[in-house]
C-alpha cells in the first residue's frame, strides 16, 4: 500500500441509506451498495484479495476473497457481493482457508520464485497474500506449462512490463479504462494464453499509452513497476507534497531512499487528483538532478563576457549594490521584479514585498500577465472574485460540459480523466476550439458539438450563444431576478438580442455554422441540467481576452449555472501556482487578495505591518518595463523562475529591452534564454528542496514539503530574503510558515490559513476565514462576492492582427501532454522521447497549395519575425489555420507572435498571428546562431564546473 492507507478493496458507496450486518461476530453499519469486502474492512477484517482495489470497480476474477454467508449456499466473492440488512458473514473458516490456499497455489506455480531479488520485494501484494493465506508449499511443482520465459518489455523509459510475473488480474486494464480513460490495454488471448496487451500487442512505447502510471499503481505484482525502483531500491520514507507542473495540483507522495527520490506516487487522499497522475508529475522529476542545473551563483560585467562563479555573499552584495547604483542614477522607478507562477505562494509574496518595500515602487508583475490576467479582471468585474467558481470534483455532477480554448487531455490531464469519466457516464460535451482536440472524438467520448471557430472570434461566438439564449427564452429568469444586477441585465439582454449578433449574422466572421451554434447554445442552456464551462488560454490570450471571460460569465449567469455543484465558470490554469501568484499581490496595481494599491485603508494595513510607506500609484507591467527599458528609463530587473525571452511575445522586443538594461538578475534552475541577457545568475531550488504552498486552479492551497536539502544551498524564498536584507530591508522569517502567517494576517480571503490547518485538513480552498473555516469548494452559493452579478456588454472587435495576401494564414499555439511550457524541465527528462521538436500542423489543402509535404521543413513568417520547423500535414486544423507548440527554444514560436495584447490586462495575443508558410531548406540563420550560442554557453558552464 503506497499511500499509507488501507485499501478497502472496492470504492466507497455514495448511497445515503445504511444497512447493518455482522462480520466475524462484529456489527458494522455501512452505506447501501457497499461490498462485503469493504464492509469487512470497515469492521477491521482485511479479506485476502488480488483482483480488487478500492480505486477500481469490483471485477471478481481471482476468487481469493471468498466468504460464507449464513443462509446462502456456496462461497461468494466478497468484492462483488453487496451487503444486505441483517447479513451474517464469516471471512475465516477452515473451508475458506483451504479454498484460498488452493487459489494461491495455482498462482504461485506459474510465478518466478525470485522474490529476494525482485524489485517489488516487500511491496508486492502477491507475496503478502501468499503469507495471508498461509501458503507454505506448492503441490503442483513448477514443471508444467508456465509463462516464466516470457520476455520483459522495457520500451517505456519509466516502467517495465514483465509478463512472466503477471497474474492476469486485469487491474491494469481497468485502471487504464476507469481511472485514466485511455483504453490502451486489453487482455489478449484466452485461458492459459491470456496476456496483457498494449494497443495491438505492441511495445508500450509504441502503443496509445500516455504513461500516466495508473496501471503501474494498480498492479499488485512486479509485472508493471517503475524502473527507478529497480535501479535505486525500495523506498524507506515518504514525504507528502504537491506536483510542481500544472494547475491541477496533484498530491503526491515523494518516496525517498536517503535523499534520493525513488518514485513519485499520486496520493489517494489528494482532493485534486484522488490518486491519479499524469506522466509529468508521476515520472518527469529527473530534471532536479540534471547536470545542466546551475548550483553556484555567477556574475559578469557585461552579457558578452563569460560567467564567473562567485560566493553567495558576493553575488548578493553585487546585486544589491547594482540596484542601489541604478536607482541613484536613474530614479526609484528604474528597477522592478517579476514573480513566478512556478514558485510557492510564500516565495511570490516575499518578492512582491521586496519590490514594494525595498525597491520602494510597485514595479512588480508576474508571468500570469501572459496567461490568465484576463481571468482575474473578467471574473472580478462580473462575480467579484478573481478565481474559478468550483472544485474539480464538481464536474462529476455536470450534465453539459463546455470546453472552450482549452485542451485538457494535454494541458490538464488528471482533470481531463475526471471529466472523461463523467462524459462516459452520459454528460454532453461542447468543444469550442479552432483545432480538433482529442476530446472531440476519442474512445467512448464524442462531442455533441465542435464549434471550430476562426482564431480570434471567441467573443463573437459567445455573444451569439447569448443571443440564442435570450431570444429563444432560455434565460433562467429566477436566477437573474434574484441574483443579478437588473439594470445591467436588461441592457445586456437588449444588446445581445440585436440581430447583428445572431449566429447567422456572425457566421461569416466566426466560421461557425449558425445551426451548430444554435444547437450548442440550446444544449448548454437546457433547463433542469447542470452546465459547466471550462476554459483555458485559448480564451484569455487574445486582444479581447478579458471580454471573452466576461462573455463566459454572462452565459453562466443568464442560465443560472453558478452557485452549486456541477456548474460554474472554471479557468484551467496552466502553471502550478498561477492562481497563487495572482492571489499574493504580484500585479503592479494590487496587494494580496486583489486589493487595489490606491486604496488608502489597504495600504495603511500593509504599511503598518511592513514599517514602510507604499507608493499609491500602480507600477509597471512586464511589457511596460520592456518598453521603458528600450526608451532608456528602466535599467534593473530581478526575474525569479520565469523565462521572458522564451515565453513572452515578440521575442525581438523582449531581447531589445533586456539588452538595454544594466543589471538583469535571473534566479532559476537552468541557464534559460533570459539568462543570455543577464548579469547575475542566482541558482534556484526545485519543489523537492523547499517548504511552502501552491494554490491550484480550484483555489486549493496545498503544502509543498522539503524532501531533501537544496542542492544550491537555499530555497528561493531565502535568496530573496538575502537580497532584501542587502538592500536595507531585512525580512526575518525563519520558515515559510511564518510568511504564510503574515499573508493570513494581511489577506481576508486567507485569514484562516496556516500550516497547522493545512496539515490537519490536507488542503483548503480559499476563501478560508471565520465564515468558512474549512474553506470554500463552491463559490457564490447564496450571492456573488460583489453582491449582485454584473452582466457586461461584450462587443466583438476583430483583432488588429489581420490576414492578407502577405500573411494569409492564422497561427494559434498550444502544448502537448509530455512537455511543459518552455520545456526547461521536461526537455531534461525522458519525456522528450514523445516530443522531440515543435512541429507546424497545417491542413492538407494549405499544404498542397504550397507544395509542402508531411515532415518537410517550412518557414513560418509573420510581421514580427520568422522561424523554421517541420510540417505535420493534418486535418486537425481547419484550412486557413496553422498550429504549433512552444516547447523548444530552437523553434521559438514567439519570434513570430505579434505585439498585440488584451485591452484590459496587456495579456499577449498569442493565439492569433497572421502568418505565411512556405517550404524551406532547414533552420533559419538565427536558429543556427542559437544552436552555436547554446553549445558555447554550455561549454562556459562546463568550464566553470
Ligand atoms: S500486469 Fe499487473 S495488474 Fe495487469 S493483469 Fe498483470 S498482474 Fe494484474
Ligand atoms: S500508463 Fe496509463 S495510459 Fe499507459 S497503459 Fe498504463 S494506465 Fe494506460
Ligand atoms: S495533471 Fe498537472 S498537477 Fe497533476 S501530475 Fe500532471 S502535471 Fe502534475
Ligand atoms: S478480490 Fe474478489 S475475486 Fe479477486
Amino acid at each position: 500500500m503506497r499511500d499509507g492507507d488501507i485499501d478497502r478493496g472496492t470504492p466507497e458507496s455514495k448511497a445515503g441509506r445504511t444497512v447493518s450486518l455482522v462480520v466475524d461476530g462484529a456489527m458494522v453499519e455501512v452505506p447501501e451498495g457497499t461490498s462485503i469486502m469493504r464492509a469487512a474492512s470497515m469492521a477491521g477484517f482485511q479479506i485476502p484479495k488480488l483482483c480488487a482495489t478500492d480505486s477500481l470497480g469490483a471485477f471478481g476474477s481471482c476468487r481469493l476473497c471468498l466468504v460464507e454467508i449464513d443462509g446462502r449456499a456456496g462461497t461468494p466473492a466478497s468484492c462483488t457481493t453487496p451487503v444486505a440488512q441483517g447479513m451474517v458473514v464469516r471471512t475465516q473458516t477452515e473451508r475458506l482457508k483451504k479454498l484460498r490456499r488452493g487459489v494461491m497455489e495455482l498462482y504461485i506455480s506459474d510465478h518466478p520464485l525470485d522474490c529476494l531479488t525482485c524489485a517489488a520485494n516487500g511491496d508486492c501484494e502477491l507475496q503478502d497474500m501468499a503469507g495471508a493465506v498461509g501458503l507454505r508449499e506448492v503441490r503442483y511443482g513448477y514443471d508444467g506449462d508456465n509463462h516464466l520465459a516470457d520476455v520483459k518489455d522495457q520500451s517505456n523509459p519509466y516502467f517495465t512490463y514483465d509478463p512472466s510475473k503477471c497474474i492476469v488480474c486485469s487491474r491494469c486494464v481497468r485502471a487504464c479504462e476507469e481511472v485514466q480513460g485511455t483504453f490502451a490495454l486489453t487482455i489478449g488471448g484466452r485461458g492459459f494464453e491470456s496476456r496483457v496487451a498494449a494497443s495491438a500487442n505492441v511495445p508500450f512505447l509504441e502503443s496509445e499509452c500516455v504513461s500516466c502510471g495508473a496501471c503501474v499503481q494498480a498492479c499488485p505484482t512486479a509485472t508493471l513497476i517503475e524502473k527507478s525502483v529497480a535501479e535505486i531500491g525500495t523506498p524507506e520514507r515518504t514525504v507528502a507534497t504537491t506536483c510542481a507542473y500544472c494547475g491541477v495540483g496533484c498530491s503526491f507522495n515523494a518516496e525517498m531512499r536517503g535523499d534520493e527520490v525513488v518514485r513519485m506516487t499520486p496520493s489517494k487522499n489528494g482532493k485534486a487528483n484522488s490518486g491519479h497522475s499524469c506522466i509529468k508529475g508521476r515520472f518527469a522529476w529527473g530534471y532536479a538532478q540534471h547536470k545542466d542545473r546551475i548550483l553556484k551563483p555567477m556574475i559578469r560585467a557585461s552579457i558578452d563576457e563569460p560567467w564567473r562563479e562567485v560566493t553567495w555573499d558576493e553575488a548578493i552584495a553585487h546585486t544589491a549594490s547594482e540596484f542601489k547604483r541604478i536607482q541613484a542614477a536613474y530614479g526609484h522607478g528604474s528597477v522592478g521584479g517579476i514573480t513566478s507562477s512556478r514558485c510557492t505562494n510564500e516565495e511570490t509574496f516575499v518578492v512582491q514585498k521586496m519590490v514594494r518595500a525595498a525597491f520602494g515602487n510597485n514595479n512588480v508583475d508576474t508571468c500570469a500577465r501572459v496567461c490568465h490576467s484576463p481571468t482575474g479582471y473578467g471574473l472580478k468585474t462580473t462575480f467579484g472574485t478573481s478565481a474559478g467558481t468550483q472544485d474539480f470534483v464538481s464536474v462529476e455532477q455536470a450534465d453539459v460540459i463546455v470546453v472552450i480554448g482549452a485542451n485538457p487531455t494535454d494541458g490538464h490531464p488528471v482533470f481531463a480523466s475526471r471529466m472523461k469519466r463523467r462524459l462516459r457516464e452520459g454528460a454532453k460535451l461542447i468543444v469550442i476550439d479552432p483545432r480538433r482536440i482529442d476530446l472531440v472524438h476519442m474512445p467512448h467520448v464524442e462531442a455533441s458539438y465542435h464549434l471550430a471557430l476562426k482564431p480570434g472570434t471567441n467573443v463573437a461566438v459567445l455573444t451569439a450563444m447569448a443571443h440564442v439564449i435570450v431570444t429563444e427564452g432560455l434565460i433562467d429568469q429566477d436566477f437573474v431576478a434574484t441574483r443579478c444586477d437588473g439594470d445591467a441585465y436588461a441592457e445586456w439582454a437588449a444588446f445581445v438580442s440585436d440581430a447583428s449578433r445572431s449566429p447567422e449574422a456572425t457566421e461569416a466572421a466566426t466560421g461557425v455554422p449558425a445551426a451548430q451554434l444554435r444547437g450548442a447554445a440550446r444544449l448548454y442552456a437546457a433547463k433542469g441540467r447542470n452546465g459547466a464551462i471550462y476554459y483555458g488560454l485559448g480564451v484569455t490570450e487574445h486582444s479581447q481576452g478579458t471580454t471573452a471571460v466576461m462573455a463566459i460569465a454572462n452565459l453562466a449567469m443568464a442560465t443560472g449555472n453558478i452557485g452549486r455543484e456541477g456548474v460554474g465558470v472554471n479557468p484551467l490554469r496552466g502553471q502550478n501556482n498561477v492562481q497563487g501568484s495572482c492571489d499574493m499581490g504580484s500585479f503592479p496595481h494590487e496587494l494580496s487578495g486583489y486589493r487595489h494599491i490606491s486604496d488608502a485603508a489597504t495600504r495603511a494595513l500593509f504599511e503598518a505591518a511592513w514599517g514602510v510607506s507604499l507608493d499609491d500609484e500602480p507600477g509597471l507591467r512586464i511589457p511596460n518595463m520592456l518598453d521603458a527599458a528600450v526608451d532608456g528609463h528602466f535599467k534593473g530587473l530581478y526575474v525569479q523562475g520565469e523565462d521572458i525571452a522564451q515565453s513572452d511575445p515578440d521575442t525581438k522586443h523582449v531581447v531589445d529591452g533586456l539588452k538595454a538594461m544594466e543589471c538583469v538578475v535571473v534566479q532559476d534552475l537552468f541557464l534559460n534564454e533570459t539568462a543570455n541577457y543577464a548579469h547575475v545568475f542566482l541558482p534556484g531550488s526545485t519543489f523537492l528542496e523547499k517548504d511552502g504552498t501552491f494554490t491550484n486552479a480550484e483555489r486549493r492551497i496545498q503544502r509543498v514539503r522539503k524532501t531533501m536539502a537544496p542542492k544550491n544551498g537555499f530555497g528561493d524564498w531565502e535568496i530573496t530574503l538575502k537580497l532584501s536584507e542587502a538592500l536595507g530591508y531585512p525580512m526575518p522569517y525563519a520558515h515559510p510558515s511564518e510568511i504564510m502567517d503574515e499573508i493570513a494576517r494581511l489577506t481576508p480571503t486567507f485569514a484562516g490559513v496556516s500550516y497547522e490547518k493545512l496539515d490537519e485538513l490536507g488542503s483548503v480552498q480559499w476563501p478560508c476565514n471565520d465564515k468558512a473555516p474549512e474553506g470554500t469548494p463552491v463559490m457564490h452559493r447564496a450571492g456573488f462576492a460583489r453582491g449582485k452579478g454584473l452582466f457586461v456588454l461584450t462587443e466583438y472587435v476583430a483583432t488588429e492582427e489581420k490576414i492578407g495576401p502577405r500573411f494569409p494564414l492564422l497561427l494559434t499555439t498550444g502544448r502537448v501532454l509530455s512537455q511543459y511550457n518552455v520545456g526547461a524541465q521536461t526537455r531534461r527528462t525522458s519525456n522528450s522521447l514523445w516530443h522531440t521538436e515543435d512541429r507546424l500542423e497545417i491542413h492538407p489543402h494549405d499544404a498542397e497549395q504550397r507544395g509542402i509535404t508531411d515532415g518537410a521543413w517550412v518557414k513560418l513568417a509573420s510581421r514580427s519575425g520568422e522561424t523554421s520547423l517541420r510540417a505535420q500535414v493534418t486535418d486537425r486544423v481547419a484550412p486557413g489555420v496553422v498550429y504549433t507548440t512552444f516547447h523548444h527554444p530552437n523553434t521559438q514560436a514567439n519570434v513570430v507572435t505579434s505585439e498585440y495584447s488584451d485591452w484590459a490586462t496587456n495579456c499577449p495575443e498569442y493565439k492569433v498571428t497572421a502568418v505565411q508558410v512556405m517550404p524551406s531548406n532547414g533552420p533559419t540563420d538565427w536558429q543556427r546562431d542559437y544552436e552555436r550560442h547554446s553549445v558555447a554557453s554550455r561549454r562556459v558552464v562546463e568550464a566553470a564546473e
